[in-house]
């Protein structure tokens, strides 16, 4: 289970999330996208936004989550969808038992039925997106290259480092995404150096391109893989899916896991080596 978090609004979580879970239902594992964001652009991305029961009504425990979830237009992803009632939510769990684990405890019953569960959480740190990070086994940071864009990750690390702390020790580190990444543009590709040299390994080498096609994708209610498969962006978020996957085969679930320190340190001559280039080669 992947929470896509960045407190930072419009950086691409949910583009993101929509996309890289049609990827992975794409190659035959079957997914999960939960929406946990009271704007709902995950649900209307896959044109079921004006259903009657969202992720609200299960979280409230009216109903339960699979009676939430829907099938999408891609064989194998379903997702659970979310509207303004969840805004509701912040307000109403704080006062509940328990109010981190809700999310945990609702998805416990799908666990069996779903490879991949994919979060995309709302521009905030508060109670909905500490819901995700106590329900996770990893978080998935999408960052869009452009100046501050390392100012908020701090903050969000120490957050991670909270919930490690308190509710989900195993929490891990994913990744960090880059997203509409402009190749002609100087201080994106200063942004992107920057980030690469300060988090290493942990900066997938697949990266999303600025590219017109992902934003039209969600008003035609379809992940861009159907809106136009042979566009960068399909191409990119593709890449990302098989990235993804190879670093969940080859790699020990211990040696994904960090600590926030890493912010601020000078880079290991490790992982100097092995970072990537600007253009994105080894
Ligand atoms: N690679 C891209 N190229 C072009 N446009 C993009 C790209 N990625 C996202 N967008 C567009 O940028 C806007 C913000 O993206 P998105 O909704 O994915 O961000 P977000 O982080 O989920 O935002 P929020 O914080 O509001 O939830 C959207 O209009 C989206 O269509
Ligand atoms: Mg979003």
């Amino acid at each position: 289970m992947i929470a896509v978090v960045n407190q930072k609004g419009g950086v691409g979580k949910t583009t993101t999330a929509v996309n890289l879970a049609a990827c992975l239902a794409e190659r035959g594992h079957r997914t999960l996208l939960v929406d946990l964001d009271p704007q709902g652009n995950a649900s209307s991305a896959y044109g079921v936004a004006e259903t009657t029961l969202h992720i609200y009504d299960a979280l409230i425990e009216k109903c339960t989550l699979s009676e939430v979830c829907l099938d999408t237009v891609i064989d194998g992803l379903r997702i659970a969808t979310a509207g303004p009632d969840l805004v509701g939510a912040e307000i109403e769990l704080v006062s509940l038992e328990n109010r981190e684990r809700r999310l945990r405890t609702i998805l416990a019953p799908l666990l069996e039925s779903y490879e991949y569960i994919l979060i995309d959480c709302a521009p905030s740190l508060g109670i909905l997106t500490l819901n995700a990070l106590t329900a996770a086994d990893s978080f998935l940071v999408p960052l869009q290259c452009e100046y501050y864009a390392l100012e908020g990750l701090a903050r969000l690390l120490q957050t991670v480092d909270l919930v490690r702390a308190n509710v989900n020790p195993e929490l891990a580190f994913e990744g960090i995404v880059l997203t509409m990444v402009d190749q002609r543009n100087n201080l994106s590709r200063q942004v992107e150096a920057e980030v690469r040299e300060h988090f290493g390994e942990r900066v997938f080498g697949s990266r999303i391109p600025r590219n017109i096609r992902l934003s039209e994708a969600p008003s035609h209610g379809l992940p861009i893989i159907l809106y136009d498969a042979q566009s960068r962006g399909a191409v990119a978020y593709r890449e990302l899916g098989s990235e993804f996957l190879a670093r969940r085969g080859g790699e020990s679930r211990e040696s994904r896991e960090t600590q926030s320190e890493v912010i601020g340190a000078p880079s290991s001559p490790q992982q100097a080596q092995g970072g990537r280039n600007d253009d994105g080669t080894p």
